[in-house]
């Protein structure tokens, strides 16, 4: 069993398709063991997204990741971290398969629906970052 961070970022938050996010999710076996709605200050989404401190698209992101509220979860399942990638599609909604969340919802490289985290160390960082150990269900 395994477990990683999922992200409906604010774009996916406004389009108003948490719960098709979460369906899709659901569909695939995996489960919410945690969740909650958050709007993130520039300080907390700069920390979120330091490893990307030197990109030069990190002053956008922090902003857009605090244009409007996000929702954060923890899922939980087998291999859930390759998972939710494949059901997010490439961080390029163009370069995204069909059937996508990204293909079928993204309109930006930078407004692409949801995050996800993309290996176990990062899973337990980005976990750690939202979640406390009691908020998490299994
Ligand atoms: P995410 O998976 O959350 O990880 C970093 C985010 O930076 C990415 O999704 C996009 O929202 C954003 N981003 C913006 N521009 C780029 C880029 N050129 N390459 C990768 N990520 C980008």
């Amino acid at each position: 069993m395994e477990r990683t961070l999922s992200l409906i970022k604010p774009d996916g938050v406004a389009k108003n398709i948490i719960g098709e996010v979460i369906k899709r999710f659901e569909t695939a076996g995996i489960k919410v063991v945690a969740m909650k709605k958050l709007h993130l200050s520039q300080k907390q989404a700069e920390g979120f997204y330091a490893v990307h401190k030197e990109r030069p698209f990190f002053k956008s992101l922090t902003e857009f990741m605090t244009s409007g509220p996000i929702v954060a979860m923890v899922l939980e399942g087998e291999d859930v971290i390759a998972k939710n990638r494949k059901l997010m599609g490439a961080t390029n909604f163009k370069n995204a398969e069909e059937g996508t969340i990204r293909r079928d919802y993204a309109t930006d490289i930078e407004k692409n629906v949801v995050h996800g985290s993309d290996a176990p160390e990062t899973a337990a960082f980005e976990i750690a970052y939202f979640f406390s150990m009691m908020e998490i269900v299994g």
